[in-house]
Parts: structure tokens; sequence; C-alpha cells
């Protein structure tokens, strides 16, 4: 099978650490790298957090580079409602083993892109401070990554930040503003279509039977699960007291299985801009529908997704790598 080599730039983040065990359960990634980029959580949190998530998959052996602490010219405004002090949810993972390495994450994102020129697929599910700084670090990036997939932006959504915004895009409209207009080979994520993937006490359900059908899973726990259980138990309560919605909606996990099942999706190719002004539509993502600015697209945005197929495919792969870890 022809692997796909990727870099995932995150803030985890329950959805980030999804998008993590989902890399690490799916034969069809070669996860190469993690990076960390503050947003959820204090980035000394998120890089914590990314290399208990590698362990608790069985990647301890997987690098992870620690990056920015808050974006170009924001600080930082992390979501703990959304996701715990912690960064995850209700869930406690054993300090990790593994150490970070020393090497700056934008710095290690350019190296291991331009060590690999068109072979490394970059993931982005937290604000794009890194991935900005990167390139305008070493423009070389750009040509050399074989594709970049963002979980960003809002669209036809009613957005999860004021006024209408969406979180990564927000926290670092700038970056996001750099990493646009780059020229990088683009699909954006928005809202628009994670929303639609809510993940619901009954896949909880479904993954606990699938991996314990016989027996009592309180004889035979599996941390996976009882990983995936704490931290959505408390995305699920934050999705409902703030915004109505039943299930939480896994956005970073749906971003990275475009890497092998891009048809989940229906992109289409457009200009998409960011509002750097302070006024109401602050750090807004707007596409040109119409054509009407004339500028060709520099993306592709997903705006529908098969929600049946993702949600299945998501527990599936959840299933087989709990399965593998208490092996
Ligand atoms: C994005 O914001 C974060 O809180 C999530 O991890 C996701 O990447 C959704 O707007
Ligand atoms: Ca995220």
């Amino acid at each position: 099978m022809n692997r796909s080599k990727v870099l995932l730039d995150c803030d985890p983040g329950i959805d980030d650490a999804l998008a993590i065990l989902l890399a690490c359960a799916s034969p069809e990634i070669d996860l190469v790298g993690v990076t960390t980029v503050g947003g959820n959580s204090l980035v000394e949190t998120e890089t914590r957090n990314a290399l208990a998530v590698l362990a608790l998959a069985g990647r301890a052996d997987v690098p992870v580079a620690q990056g920015c602490a808050r974006g170009l010219i924001k600080d930082l405004t992390p979501a703990t409602d959304t996701h715990g002090l912690g960064g995850l949810g209700y869930a406690t993972l054993p300090p990790p083993r593994a150490e970070p390495l020393a090497q700056h994450a934008v710095d290690f994102l350019i190296e291991i892109i331009l060590a690999q020129p068109g072979e490394i697929t970059l993931v982005a599910t937290g604000p794009l401070t890194n991935v900005a700084l990167a390139v305008r670090k070493a423009p070389r990036v750009v040509g050399a990554v074989k594709r970049c997939i963002v979980m960003g932006g809002a669209f036809r959504h009613e957005g999860n930040m004021p006024p209408r915004g969406e979180y990564n895009v927000w926290c670092d409209p700038h970056a996001a503003h750099i990493v646009f207009h780059a020229g990088l080979p683009l699909t954006l994520v928005p809202l628009d279509v994670t929303y639609r993937c809510l993940f619901r006490e009954q896949h909880v359900q479904r993954l606990a039977s699938r991996i314990s059908p016989h027996s009592p899973l309180a004889d035979f726990p599996s941390p996976l699960l009882t990983f995936i259980a704490d931290a959505t138990r408390f995305y699920i309560e934050y999705h409902r007291a703030a915004q109505n919605i039943e299930g939480c909606a896994i956005n970073d996990a749906l971003t990275m299985a475009l890497v092998f099942a891009p048809d989940l999706v229906t992109t289409q190719a457009l200009y998409v801009d960011v509002e750097l002004g302070d006024g109401p539509g602050h750090a807004g993502t707007y596409a040109d529908f119409w054509k009407l600015t004339g500028k060709p697209p520099n993306m592709h945005v997903a705006l529908e997704v098969d929600v049946e197929r993702f949600m299945h495919l998501f527990v599936e792969r959840m299933a087989g790598l709990a399965a593998r870890t208490m092996m």
C-alpha cells in the first residue's frame, strides 16, 4: 500500500486527540511527526497531551515538536470551556515518558517538508501560527508540500466564536491570511461539514460493543475506550450547554480522514479571504461563491460530507486500534 506521509500540526484538544488516534489507526497513514501550537490549551499542556495520546495509541516513537505559544498578533484565548482545563475533557492519561524534540515546531516542519519534496501531507487542526511562520521563514515549503488540509473557517455556518468566526482562524486570523494566500495546495475543512459529524453517546456504546462484544467492559477495560468515553463526555456536555447540540463535532478527526478518504466530502474551488479588521466580521472567512471578485480560487473548500460513512469509518478505526493496543 502507498502510505501518505502525514505531518500533523495541532492543539490537542479533544478532537485533535481523536485526529491523532485516527492517524495511528489508519494503515494508509504514515505519521511522521506532530507539532503543537497554542490554541485550545497552553502549548506546553498540548505537547504533553500529544505525547500522551501517541503513547496511548502505541506510537510513542512519533516525534513531537512544540511550537508557538500564541498568535502572531493576538494573545492566546484557550478553549477551556470546550476542552477542559487539561485539554482532554474528563480524560486522564499517564504522564508521557517520551520528551518533545528540542527543535522548534516551525523548524521541524520546514526540515521535514523540504527533506522530502512532494511527499508530505500537512494536516493542520489548530491555529495556523506555526504553518504561517514556516511559509514566511522558508517559502520553498509552499512548492514542496504535497497537500495541506486545514480545519478552519465557517461559510454557511454561524461559527463557534463571536460574532461568527471559527476558533482556529479566530485565534490567529493573521496567520490564516498568510496561509490562505501563500499558494499552498490547500483544502479547507470548515464548520459547515465538521458540525455535521457529531459523535454521540450511541457511538461510544457502538464502539464498546465492537471492542468487547461478549464480556462486560468493566471486566475487560480498554484504555482507548475509556479515554474516548471520558474525553467526549466533556465535549458532548459543552456542545449541549453552549450550543444546544446533541453530540460533539469531531472536526479534526474528519480533517485527518480526508488524507485517505477525500471523497468523504464534496469540495468547491473558491477564492477565500479572512477579515483582519476589528469590526463585527472579525476573523470571518468569506468565499467568493459567485466569482464577483474575479480572483482565481486559492483553495478547495469542503461543503458537503457523507456523515454516515465517516462516523462508521471513525468507530471502526477506533475499534481496530483498541484491539491492537490491548494485545
Ligand atoms: C476547532 O477549534 C478547536 O477547538 C477544535 O479543536 C477544532 O480544531 C473547531 O473550530
Ligand atoms: Ca484543534
